[in-house]
């Protein structure tokens, strides 16, 4: 079983590469982030209860989110591993996982922190788009779309995101980097932290977060790497 930690600021690249490193990897791609969207968007309990924490910037409370995120890891696909895209964001997110994935008899293999400062993650998140149908990510400035306000895989309409206010990024960024930094602290304490440059180009990025992952990818992955897609 394999499973991956994606670790980095709010802006700084996590939903760009992770689905890239989850068909590379041939693991499954789970983000808290869009799992709580997902909910917002159903109006379930759950997305009523998170809305109200992921509109001001902060953490949903871990009440919710550990119980959330291990119901997604105990569905099938998820059986020999995954991407974590956005947990642990606290040391006791941190603990409850380690403690989750030994009672299947398995373990974080690495933890990947894309590393962004601060200036450049409040000018990413306020030139973000997304797109509505399947999450697609561009940047005015970075990745703009080839048609204006349309997704170029898909064709749906383009949005930003509630939480990409100005005045919410900037309550994002005061309420989360200090538990990021400590969950970043957490796992170079285990020695399971790799941490590439997210100022990079993103194909840049993903290179970097492949060499560093492929030690920690086992025999459970179905990689598409060893099926010759390397590049
Ligand atoms: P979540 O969805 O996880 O959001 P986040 O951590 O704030 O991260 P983002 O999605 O904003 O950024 P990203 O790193 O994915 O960057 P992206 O690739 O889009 O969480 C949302 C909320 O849910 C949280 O605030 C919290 O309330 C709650 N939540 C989630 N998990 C939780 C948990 N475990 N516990 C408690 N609460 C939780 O890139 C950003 C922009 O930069 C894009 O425009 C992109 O095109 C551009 N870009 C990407 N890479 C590059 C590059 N290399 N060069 C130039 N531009 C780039």
């Amino acid at each position: 079983m394999t499973f991956l930690v994606l670790l980095g600021a709010p802006g700084a690249g996590k939903g760009t590469q992770a689905p890239i490193l989850a068909d590379r990897l041939g693991l499954p791609h789970v983000a808290t982030g869009d799992l709580f969207r997902l909910a917002v968007h159903e109006g379930s309990a759950v997305g009523l209860e998170a809305r109200r924490y992921m509109e001001r910037g902060q953490l949903v409370p871990d009440s919710i989110t550990v119980k959330m995120l291990l119901d997604r890891l105990a569905q099938p696909d998820a059986g020999g591993g995954a991407i974590l895209d956005g947990f642990p964001r606290n040391l006791a997110q941190a603990d409850i996982l380690a403690t989750a994935l030994a009672e299947r008899g398995s373990a974080v293999g690495v933890a990947l922190e894309i590393e962004v400062p601060e200036a450049e993650l409040v000018r990413r998140l306020s030139g973000r788009w997304i797109c509505q149908a399947n999450g697609h990510v561009y940047n005015e400035s970075s990745h703009p779309p080839r048609v204006a306000g349309l997704c170029d895989l898909d064709g749906s309409t383009l949005i930003q995101r509630e939480d990409d206010r100005r005045e919410t990024v900037a309550a994002r960024l005061a309420a989360q980097l200090s538990a990021l930094r400590e969950v970043v602290g957490y796992y170079r304490e285990r020695g399971l932290l790799r941490t590439i440059d997210g100022l990079r180009p993103a194909a840049e990025v993903t290179e970097g977060l492949l060499a560093a992952a492929r030690g920690a990818v086992g025999p459970g992955a179905r990689s598409s790497e060893a099926k010759g897609r390397v590049g």
